[in-house]
């Protein structure tokens, strides 16, 4: 089995590009990280992939101003310099242009920490509360030109609890967050997702057991 050749793009703490590679650690895991990358180079992740022997690359999108073609031909020189195949998003905060996002294409995933399509964007676990939903949770799916819009591959989810607060909700969530980033990017790596009028397609898996209602009833 050739693994496929992986970056993981970041910009701060790194939890998820930690599961990532921790995942891929595994022999039958079927890709690599073979690349960390970051918008900002105190991101704290940097230390943490260095530290487990992936290769890392700065670009400073600081150092670009407007210029945002600019910085994504830097990342993609990086890209290429590393025959990158997939991109992850882990936490990268930079909004990407549509031909960057075009290029990929089917090859770059997300990791969102919400139940998409609902809460897109920022501050998910404090918007959920103030919604008053009981299931909440996270999504990895595919990038495309709408910010948190594209076919989704996998999803986990929790029961919001009466005293949760946006910090206890975003501690569980990232709980779910490090299983199905890795899950969901073997997906992909082996081939198993097509992408079919907008929805993801999974070749040989099997359905979710039972059913998740909160509260218990
Ligand atoms: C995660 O909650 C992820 O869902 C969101 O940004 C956060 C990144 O955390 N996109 P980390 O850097 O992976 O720890």
């Amino acid at each position: 089995m050739t693994k496929k050749r992986v970056a993981v793009l970041i910009s701060g703490r790194g939890s998820n590009m930690a599961a990532l590679i921790g995942a891929a650690k595994e022999e039958a895991y079927p890709a690599q990280i073979v690349l960390v990358l970051s918008n900002r180079p105190a991101a704290a992740g940097l230390a943490s992939a260095r530290a487990a022997g992936i290769a890392t690359a700065v670009v400073d999108h600081t150092a670009y101003g407007k210029a945002r073609e600019r910085f994504e031909q830097a990342m993609q020189a990086e890209l290429e310099t590393h025959r990158i195949e997939l991109v992850c998003l882990a936490g990268f905060m930079r909004l990407l242009t549509p031909s960057f996002v075009r290029r990929w294409q089917g090859r770059m995933i997300n990791i969102h920490p919400a139940l998409l399509p609902a809460f897109k964007g920022l501050h998910t676990h404090q918007r959920a509360l103030a919604a008053g939903v009981r299931i909440h949770g996270a999504s990895v799916h595919f990038v495309v030109e709408e910010t948190d819009g594209g076919p989704i591959i996998a999803q986990g989810v929790l029961a919001v609890r009466d005293d949760d607060t946006a910090a206890s909700l975003a501690d569980r969530v990232l709980a779910i967050e490090h299983k199905i980033y890795p899950a969901a990017l073997a997906l992909l790596a082996s081939g198993r997702l097509t992408i079919v009028d907008g929805r993801c397609r999974i070749a040989g898996t099997q359905d979710a057991p039972g059913h998740l209602i909160a509260p218990p009833i």
